[in-house]
């Protein structure tokens, strides 16, 4: 997907300009007045034998990781606009700057700046031909690993956001788990899909619940992958797939129903960052386990005010039909927990409209009962450039999911609801440590808000999920 060369020889010339770099290039006659390189700031140049170069400006301070994914992005993105299939980015200074491993950033910044949503049209466009320049050839075979890690992790996003663009007609339950198998054949990762009939005999009827609200059925995959025999330690990671989210009977309004088909991001973070992980041979333990299903409404489907079962035998009463994630993430938990034998969990989703309206759409809500888990995943996101806040919780909060007539209800008051629906599913995971992750405002933009993003999913949590297992302990 990236050439690492030590000489620019193939397609458009990418070269980055810091600030104080701009008087010497413009005293050799080289640069346009005007331009001032600032941050991001572009400009192209022909020479005398008529070659286009691109200057992209990278302003006077120094970069963090996501500006550095940004700067990458910029550049193939400015390409692609033009039609220019091949580019040829001069990673050199970046390199000497900020050591090999800042080639992990602009890797994954440059796939995922020739990122296209995949069109049901004709006119597909093709794939780039990007070209990684470094001069400085004593970190070669440093910067080719860390861009290998980063190709594998970047490929994971693209996946995810493909399967969080496809739309509900493209991806019912049972074509979310084959194309998740699919993606993940080449690798050691061993994968099981529990059919309905199974989930039935099992009991997991939390999940069935909200399944037969649909004519297409729910389903669970279950991703195993065993990098590390020697470690006991096996983390759970849970994603939501749910692949369309009408609500239910208690139905969404027509004007928030578009974002309805990405409510399986979660799903695809988990099984996205286990492919990475497997592709870069990462000495961990983790089993992702993915509850798919549909919400809808049918003469079968959960009403206000049901009281069903639980695969952990505790009982749930039923207060709204769209507070289906919780349910299907609880068997999925109960699950991890029971049969897998986690040692701890992650869970993530698309999971509420109150984390949107907290934190927007670039800082995901953070909800965890354990410093020590919180600070390996605090860690793991200042890795990979991503946002998360940490919310509180106490008893008061645990109080509102309270049911009088079951163990636990589905939904809490007027107030807090990113915090209860957390605790809702922490309910599940038998005292592990638990992290969870609400990413209902991050896995989608409109428009992008960083430029490795385009319009529609983003991709969220694969990397920080990949760095959490790629820890060093
Ligand atoms: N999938 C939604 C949450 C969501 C909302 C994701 C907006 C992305 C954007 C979830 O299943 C849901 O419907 N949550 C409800 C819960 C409520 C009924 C307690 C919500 O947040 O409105
Ligand atoms: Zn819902
Ligand atoms: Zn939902």
């Amino acid at each position: 997907m990236i050439q690492l060369v030590n000489r620019q020889e193939n397609g458009i010339k990418v070269s980055f300009v810091k600030k104080e770099r701009l008087e010497e290039i413009q005293k050799s006659g080289g640069l346009s007045e005007t331009f001032k390189a600032d941050y991001l700031e572009a400009l192209w140049l022909t020479n005398e034998q008529n070659e286009f170069t691109l200057y992209i400006g990278i302003g006077e301070e120094d970069l963090d990781c996501i500006q550095r994914k940004e700067i990458a992005a910029k550049a193939v993105k400015l390409c692609k606009e033009k039609e220019l299939h091949k580019v040829s980015i001069d990673i050199t200074d970046i390199i000497n700057q900020y050591s090999a491993q800042a080639v992990f950033d602009l890797a994954e910044g440059a796939i995922l700046g020739q990122y296209n949503q995949r069109i049901f049209k004709d006119n597909q466009s093709s794939k780039m031909e990007i070209e990684f320049c470094n001069y400085n050839e004593e970190v070669q075979e440093q910067v080719r690993a860390y861009m290998n890690d980063a190709i594998s992790i970047a490929e994971g996003i693209c996946f995810a956001r493909d399967m969080v663009n496809l739309p509900a007609n493209r991806l019912r339950p049972r074509d979310f788990a084959q194309e998740i198998c699919d993606f993940v054949k080449d690798t050691s990762i061993e994968t099981e899909v529990i059919y309905e009939e199974k989930l039935r005999e099992m009991g997991m009827d939390a999940l069935l619940s909200v399944g037969e609200s649909s004519q297409y059925p729910p389903c669970m995959l279950v991703m195993r992958y065993k990098g590390d025999p020697s470690s006991n330690r096996i983390t759970g990671l849970v994603g939501k797939g749910v692949t369309v989210d009408t609500g239910g009977y208690c139905l969404k309004p027509s004007n928030s129903m578009l974002g309805i088909k990405g409510d399986m991001a979660g799903g695809a973070a988990v099984s996205a960052a286990l492919y990475a992980l497997a592709k870069n041979q990462v000495k961990t333990n983790a089993v992702a386990v993915i509850p798919m299903c549909e919400n809808r409404i049918s003469s079968g489907s959960m009403l206000p005010g049901d009281v069903i079962r639980s695969y952990s035998g505790k009982t749930i009463e039923i207060i709204n039909t769209d507070a289906e994630g919780r349910l299907i993430l609880a068997d999925a938990v109960s699950y991890a927990v029971k049969d897998e034998g986690v040692t701890e969990i992650l869970d993530i989703a698309t999971l509420t409209g109150a984390v949107v309206n907290m934190l927007g759409f670039s800082i995901g809500g953070a909800i965890s009962d354990d410093d020590k888990w919180f600070d390996e995943f605090y860690k793991a996101y200042q890795k990979s450039g991503e946002r998360y806040w940490r919310l509180p919780f106490y008893k008061e909060h645990e109080k509102m999911i309270e049911s009088k007539i079951a163990d636990i209800k589905n939904l809490g008051e007027s107030h807090c609801g990113t915090i209860t629906a957390g605790l809702f599913i922490r309910a599940f995971a038998k005292e592990r440590p638990w992290l969870h992750l609400d990413i209902a405002g991050t896995a989608w933009v409109e428009p992008p808000i960083f430029e490795f993003q385009t319009k529609g999913a983003t991709g969220a949590g694969v990397s920080s999920i990949y760095h959490l297992c790629n820890r060093e302990d």
